[in-house]
């Protein structure tokens, strides 16, 4: 019989249509799941407090915009915005978003080479290929934002982590300091990933003291094997006065130790989804940076060949032009000041209700601490309030939650915490 004509039912299934890792991907993200569920019950009728989403919302649940980022987009030029890209991305970019992501600092730039990318998330993708071997595994905190690993799986490499937090709840540099040693040992390479400020998910930012003695354990290391430190900056505008102590400390890092800034338009700008990142490199020697631009630039290549050319031009003029700078940065001043009140009405409830979260100055999300996760998620979900578990601890996104429905927050999980032990 011409198979074409065969009945469905009667064709022979190929099993090996995929590759096997291929055919064994999850497909669904969870987050999403939750999200779509608590949407769902919230369009039936009831009264659902939605905390699982990553995105800043208003009070009535609209998605913060900033006005100046579509004002630089309506006046792009479009026979620029609508040409390729260079690939790294145009130098006026690289410029400003160099300047941005080091704080303006000289000692810094003058050792940097830059390229655009899909995001923050394609900085981290250039990072991991470029910075591991295929079969080797980056080291990161146990608390992490899940496409790390997505990343890292799919380019044939894998996730280390080490305890984030000691028992008082600070960030564990000993556990750090361990996790490098041993990853070292292991593979000869280390490459680690911290995300801070306002990390994704804890909401911690680490303070001057313990990025001095990141530093230190990462000098120490790489006079036994190659160490790179990737911050994974996405939240950095968020961060509470003083949360970029972290330039101070990485000054201090070895010659040759390569620091990557992984840059992102995302949150600073409210601008998911143009996709405008970069991945900023800061290497000592000259003939070995030249070597990190000449590889970032073949991942490029490799991956999206050019960035979204209208992106990075909107994006450049808000960094570069000194009025729209102002302006824009008026407009994300109104944001952060939103958010800041969701977080201090949060620390106020929160704290004497005796959840377990660490210290919490800003960011999207809070994480507060409890083996029972699966189960206090669910207690919560019940009481119409949605959101994520971790291993270890509740998601909470403060981006989504209104001021008004953080006092129903806490009690739906203080009560969940105790119905759960
Ligand atoms: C911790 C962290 N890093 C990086 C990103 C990258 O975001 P984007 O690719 O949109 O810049 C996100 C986004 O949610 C994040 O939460």
């Amino acid at each position: 019989m011409n198979p074409t004509t065969q009945p469905e039912e009667d064709r022979e299934v190929r099993s090996d249509m995929l590759t096997r890792a291929a055919a064994s991907r999850p497909g669904d993200d969870p987050i999403f799941a939750l999200h779509g569920e608590a949407t769902r019950r919230a369009a039936a009728g009831e009264d659902i407090l939605n905390a699982t989403l990553g995105a800043l919302v208003d009070d009535d649940g609209k998605l913060c915009v900033m006005p100046t980022v579509f004002e630089a987009f309506r006046t792009v030029d479009p026979m620029r915005g609508a040409a390729y890209a260079p690939i790294g991305g145009d130098a006026e970019f690289l410029e400003a978003v160099t300047a941005d992501a080091l704080g303006g600092r000289a000692s810094l730039m003058g050792r940097s080479v830059a390229v655009a990318t899909a995001g923050g998330t394609g900085a981290l993708h250039h990072t991991i290929v470029n910075f591991l071997e295929p079969g080797q595994a980056l080291l990161t905190t146990d608390f992490f934002w899940g496409p790390y690993r997505t990343i890292a799986e799919h380019t044939g490499r894998a996730v280390r982590t080490f305890s984030m937090f000691n028992e008082e709840r600070r960030f564990d540099t000993a556990a750090f300091e361990q996790g490098v040693h041993d990853l070292l040992e292991e593979q000869g390479r280390v490459l680690v990933i911290l995300n801070s400020p306002c990390h994704n998910p804890t909401g911690y930012s680490l303070d001057p003291f313990e990025w001095r003695l990141v530093v230190e354990a990462l000098n120490r290391a790489a006079k036994r094997g190659p160490v790179a430190l990737c911050v994974d900056l996405a939240y950095s505008r968020y961060g509470a006065e003083g949360s970029d102590a972290w330039l101070g400390a990485v000054e201090g890092l070895a010659p040759e130790v390569p620091l990557l800034a992984a840059w992102s338009a995302s949150k600073s700008y409210a601008q998911y989804g143009a996709r405008v990142g970069a991945l900023v490199a800061v290497v000592q020697d000259p003939g070995a940076r030249q070597r990190v631009k000449a590889a970032f630039l073949h991942s490029c290549r490799g991956t999206w060949s050019n960035c979204n050319h209208a992106g990075l031009l909107a994006i450049t003029s808000l960094m570069a032009e000194p009025e729209a700078r102002a302006a824009s940065d008026r407009d994300r001043a109104k944001l952060v000041r939103l958010l800041g009140e969701r977080v201090a009405r949060f620390n106020e409830l929160a704290r004497p209700a005796g959840l377990d979260f660490p210290r919490y100055e800003g960011g999207f999300f809070v994480t507060v601490f409890t083996p029972h996760a699966a189960r206090v998620a669910e207690l919560c979900r019940e009481a119409g309030v949605y959101l994520v578990p971790l291993k270890g601890g509740v998601r909470i996104a403060l981006c989504a939650t209104p001021e008004s429905k953080v006092e129903r927050l806490v009690n739906a999980l203080a009560s969940a915490l105790e119905r759960a032990e």
